[in-house]
């Protein structure tokens, strides 16, 4: 407080001061600026969303309340805000499930929540998405019968719930967005967005009432990244909605982990760092220079007796690494712009 008056007498003050005062003026201003300027750094890139986004349920007026149910061989988790404006179906990737989508609670003692999936369906929540989630028959989704399987379970589940008349959109990830890309050939969706996959356009009848179609990928895949291009354009000259958001690397910070993993200490975050630093899997500016798979992180980490990662957040570490490093991984840093395309496409 002091110092601002001080400042704003300086400002206004019509004499001539010395030239002493006018030094100390010119750099508490100088100080006031850089102040100003870090604030205004330490906000999120809107663009690529909130790194520090931990979001755990008691910040937020969200809270994980799913229920679960058993049906067609596997498990559907969901649930539904109060006053639902929409339902997002979810479709994971291979190896996932939907207990990955949802924190561990009363209601789902066996839910995992990682990181990037757990901050989706929040994301979704916090709009009043109602939430569904299943789990693929096999590791990953296959295209014919499982389609079939799916869509009556979404039938059945609007149903149930009452919600026929709100809009439907969904969003898969890698093998869930080839699943996606042909569930909406057999569902009405008002949109869909495919993350980290190029889609089945190959080998699907695509006609004028496709939903319009975000691709959110990672151009460092530069591969399917050329198919994206591709499809992108199929569906341009068909008329349907398309848009893509990229997602690049971005560098770790001695905070990143304990900022997106609920129950990572900040202490075991820094530990972390400066291990990933002295083994050379970060390099001088703090990227990844591989995968989180392909580097012997859980390795090194095994060797350290000085640092204690619980086991139940390995996963969580690795997929936050892989999203650092960009190349194929559920990433919730477009959030915004994801529920933005869902949001713009539901009449
Ligand atoms: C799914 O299960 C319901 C009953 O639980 C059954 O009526 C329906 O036929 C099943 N759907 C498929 C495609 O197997
Ligand atoms: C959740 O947020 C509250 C309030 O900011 C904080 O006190 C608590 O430690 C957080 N919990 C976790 C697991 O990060
Ligand atoms: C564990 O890793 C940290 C960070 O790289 C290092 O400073 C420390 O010496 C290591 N401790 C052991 C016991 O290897």
């Amino acid at each position: 407080m002091l110092k601002r008056a001080n400042k704003s007498k300086a400002l206004h003050g019509p004499q001539k001061f010395p030239l002493p005062v006018l030094i100390a003026t010119l750099v508490l201003i100088l100080v006031i600026l850089m102040f100003l300027f870090y604030k205004n750094n330490e906000k999120p890139d809107s663009s690529i969303g909130h790194l520090k986004q931990k979001w755990n349920s008691s910040e937020q007026f969200v809270q994980f309340h799913p229920t679960i149910e058993l049906r067609n061989g596997t498990d559907m988790i969901s649930q539904i805000p109060d006053s639902p404006r929409a339902i997002l179906f979810l479709a994971h990737g291979c190896n996932g499930k939907a207990v990955n989508f949802w924190d561990s609670s009363d209601n789902c003692p066996m839910c995992i929540g990682l990181p990037e999936e757990r901050l989706l369906v929040l994301h979704a929540l916090s709009r009043k998405f109602a939430v569904l989630t299943i789990s693929s028959a096999g590791r990953c989704w296959t295209l014919r019968k499982e389609r079939l399987i799916v869509k009556d379970m979404i039938r059945w589940w609007v149903k149930r719930n009452k919600l026929e008349n709100l809009p439907l959109v969904a969003l898969g990830a890698s093998s869930g967005g080839y699943f996606v890309s042909g569930l909406a050939t057999d569902l009405k969706f008002s949109s869909i967005t495919l993350m980290i996959a190029e889609g089945v356009f190959n080998q699907i009848d695509v006609t004028e009432d496709y939903p319009p179609t975000l691709f959110v990928h990672m151009p460092k895949d530069f591969f399917r990244q050329q198919k994206i291009r591709e499809y992108m354009e199929v569906l341009r000259n068909k008329g349907i909605g398309v848009a893509e958001i990229e997602c690049n690397p971005f560098p770790l910070s001695q905070s990143f982990l304990a900022d997106r993993i609920p129950g990572l200490e900040k202490a075991v975050s820094a530990k972390l760092f400066e291990l990933f630093r002295d083994k050379g899997f970060i390099d001088e500016n703090g990227y990844m220079r591989s995968d989180g798979r392909q580097t012997p992180w859980k390795q090194a980490l095994k060797e350290n007796k000085s640092i204690t990662v619980d086991k139940s957040l390995v996963h969580h570490v690795q997929e936050e690494l892989n999203l650092a490093f960009a190349y194929h991984e559920m990433t919730s840093l477009q959030s915004e712009q994801i529920f933005k395309w869902f949001e713009t496409h539901m009449s």
